[in-house]
């Protein structure tokens, strides 16, 4: 109940994984280096392929955070040094990975713009000219789906796809950089990319080689890129299964507990994601309940020099911080069967009863 936090890695990518571990360096120009080569081309083709993207506008990276940094930061630094104005616009809601990036430029002088988001978490469109407009295409916490191109106001376009890729379509149109990560989706941690639209103007965040047409220096992951592949074409193929089918019965039978609430969207929504709240439950307890009989899921919040900080998302929904830490993400995936969910269900009453009478 936690594939939001990351996926188990699929069968089969495991088995290409393995098949790759002797593979030379791509850069290398005998025959060994050429296996290598075309491995990495099989997958960046593969992961083209998953957004509707070329194959040459794929820049692999190590991971989703670095690929939102390279967008965001390169993004906007290239922007500003071809003449746009020195300001960022923004979704309140987006990932850390993102949100550091936002602090990156805000200490090199861009303004930071976020637009306002109501109690569900539906976003104002940007308003006015930036350097760049940053909107995920769905939310890490709510599930909520966004569409981005349409939130970006006319502006060059960073949008983090690392939690809808394989749960909803994700696509280029109206989009600048886009933002994957391979192992929320099947595939391996450590591994991502930034698809970027030909032409655009990007900045690197480091120099000294010439991998990845100069975007990111270093010698490339080639396991880890061969099993992002290997899940990007899996998640093309296959799609999310029956994904929204269990979250819907887990979500009417949590509902049924008296106090029971959901944040966030339900109107435009990842299938695997519901974030639900119990009155007078905290989160966190509900959490460590569940894990106690064997179950997983996240509660979004931070642990603080030993407080424990409500989740960001949610409170940028304008909850009160008591209503905020009630907050509990359920987040299933391609492997959740209908006994997970009545398991789920069997628990939840007694847990929040429990908690609740203490
Ligand atoms: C929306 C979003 N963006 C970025 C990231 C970071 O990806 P990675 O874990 O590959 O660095 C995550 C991971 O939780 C995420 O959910």
């Amino acid at each position: 109940m936690d594939h939001n936090a990351t996926t188990p890695v699929d069968e089969r990518v495991a088995t290409a994984m393995a098949a790759a571990a002797g593979l030379a360096n791509p850069s290398s120009v005998h025959e060994e280096g050429r296996r290598a080569r075309d491995a990495v081309e099989k997958a960046r083709a593969e992961v083209a392929a998953l957004c509707g993207a070329a194959p040459s506008e794929v820049i692999f990276t190590s991971g989703g955070t670095e690929a939102d940094w390279l967008g965001v930061v390169g993004g906007a630094r290239a922007g500003r040094a071809a003449g746009r104005p020195a300001r960022v616009v923004a979704s309140p809601l987006e990932h850390p990975a993102v949100r550091g990036a936002l602090a990156q430029l805000a200490g090199e002088g861009f303004e930071i713009v976020l637009v306002p988001a109501d109690g569900r978490g539906r976003l104002e469109a940007a308003r006015g000219e930036a350097a760049l407009a940053v909107f995920a295409r769905a939310n890490h916490e709510l599930g909520n789906v966004y569409d981005a191109a349409a939130l970006a106001g006319g502006n060059p376009l960073h949008c983090d796809a690392v939690q809808a890729a394989g749960r909803v379509p994700v696509a280029m149109d109206g989009v600048d950089f886009l933002a994957l990560s391979a192992h929320k989706l099947g595939g391996p941690k450590g591994v991502g990319a930034l698809v970027a639209r030909r032409g655009r103007a990007l900045e690197p965040l480091f120099t000294g080689g010439h991998q990845e047409r100069g975007m990111r220096p270093g010698t490339e992951n080639v396991m880890g890129i061969v099993g992002f592949g290997e899940a990007a074409r899996l998640a093309r193929v296959e799609g999310p299964g029956d994904v929204g089918r269990l979250r819907d019965r887990l979500e009417r039978g949590a509902l049924a507990i008296t106090g029971a609430r959901v944040n966030g969207d339900p109107g435009a929504r990842l299938p695997n994601t519901t974030n639900l709240a119990f009155e007078g439950a905290p989160g966190e307890l509900v959490m460590m309940s569940l894990d106690l009989e064997g179950i997983a899921v996240s509660t979004g919040s931070a642990c603080t020099s030993g407080s424990i900080e409500p989740s960001a998302v949610v409170l940028a929904l304008g909850q009160a911080r008591d209503r905020a830490k009630e907050a509990v993400r359920f987040s299933l995936g391609k492997g959740t069967t209908a006994e997970d969910v009545d398991r789920v269900l069997a628990s939840l009453p007694a847990i929040i009863a429990r908690i609740r009478a203490a």
